[in-house]
């Protein structure tokens, strides 16, 4: 064969061979066509490579290059024949190389617990440490211990979930002060975050299980100005330095004095600063410090208890307490 010959052969093969890779219509036919065609052994372009030897010497780069330039365009439309017809057997592109990649999924803390942790911080810096206590918690505890009277209406069946004889789903975090004073000895400073439960409806603004975060001071010489400097120096620490704060008169039979805290801050729904109140507070009842087994005429203290899912929803503008608990991610993501 002269260079001539075999010049002429690769263009013919080229032609015939583009129309032949165009017309195989399935992968099959395909694999066969690419053994034919470019196979190691016996292919018909590989095949033309043994006319080279047979040239003369100054002759052969060209013809190499001729039949290379020949073997590179019959594989690029054997590759994109390829993708046509996975793409066409549903599979889509066998590989695309432009696709964007997928970013790593990143969880996010839960509004709730981002409060509650925030507010521990806080305390955790005053001394306090947390505790913790059992949801499942005798009538005792949950009541008794708390110095409520033995036919208070919250003890009510109506009112709240029975386990069984004596035993419900503690209504409050309080009886974690009960369980902490009977454990430790004086100075206590403990935080008790929790769920509680209530005989609820669940509407835009209450939960039957909900968190709580319970804060315990006792010591000997406690008094309630111990209180309201604590409590007003955490209300800055956690809505600002210029936040107004203010006590005002409640009941609790565990407490006395009872109170509540409010501040006065923006709820971010247009009207502004105005007061809510975002927790009950007050002195230790002495009955509670000897229910616990302590000489209430040697050590005093305060409590408080508040309400993390409402203090989220005022911090973050959730309108409706039932977001907090419907895991739905579009909602969540938003806290990362
Ligand atoms: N346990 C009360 C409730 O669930 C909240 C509370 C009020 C806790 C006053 C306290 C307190 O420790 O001193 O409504």
């Amino acid at each position: 064969m002269t260079l001539a010959e075999l010049l002429s052969a690769c263009d013919e093969l080229r032609a015939t061979a583009l129309q032949e890779v165009a017309g195989a219509g399935s992968i099959d036919a395909w694999t066969d066509l690419r053994t034919a065609l470019v196979g190691r052994k016996g292919g018909r372009v590989t095949h033309l490579m043994a006319a080279l030897p047979g040239l003369p010497a100054e002759e052969r780069r060209s013809a190499g290059a001729a039949i290379n330039a020949l073997k590179q365009a019959v594989e690029a439309a054997l590759d994109a024949r390829e993708a046509e017809l996975r793409a066409a057997a549903g599979g889509g592109p066998a590989l695309d190389l432009t696709m964007p990649g997928r970013t790593a999924w990143r969880g996010s803390r839960h509004p709730v617990t981002l409060v509650i942790d925030e507010i521990t911080e806080i305390f955790r810096e005053l001394g306090f440490t947390v505790a913790l206590g059992p949801e499942a918690e005798t009538e005792w505890y949950n009541f008794g211990a708390l110095n409520f009277p033995a036919d208070h209406p919250a003890m009510d069946m109506h009112d709240t979930l029975y386990l069984g004889p004596g035993t419900v789903l503690r209504t409050h975090t309080s009886p974690v002060q009960v369980r902490t004073m009977q454990r430790w000895n004086p100075p206590i400073r403990v935080l008790a975050p929790g769920n509680v439960y209530r005989r609820d409806f669940f509407d835009a603004t209450h939960a039957p299980a909900f968190a709580q975060i319970e804060g315990l001071a006792i010591d000997e010489g406690i008094s309630f100005a111990d209180l309201k400097a604590t409590l007003t120096h955490f209300a800055k620490r956690f809505y600002g330095a210029t936040t107004r704060t203010r006590f005002g008169p409640s009941f609790f039979p565990f407490t006395e004095p009872s109170a509540q805290m409010d501040v006065e801050i923006d709820l971010g729904d247009g009207r502004g600063l105005r007061w809510v109140e975002i927790m009950g507070t007050g002195l230790v009842h002495p009955a509670v410090i000897e229910a616990a087994g302590l000489d209430s005429q040697r050590y005093s203290g305060w409590a408080f208890g508040m309400g993390p899912a409402r203090i989220a929803m005022s911090r973050y503008g959730i309108p409706d307490i039932r977001l907090l608990y419907d895991s739905d991610v579009r909602f969540l993501e938003q806290f990362a």
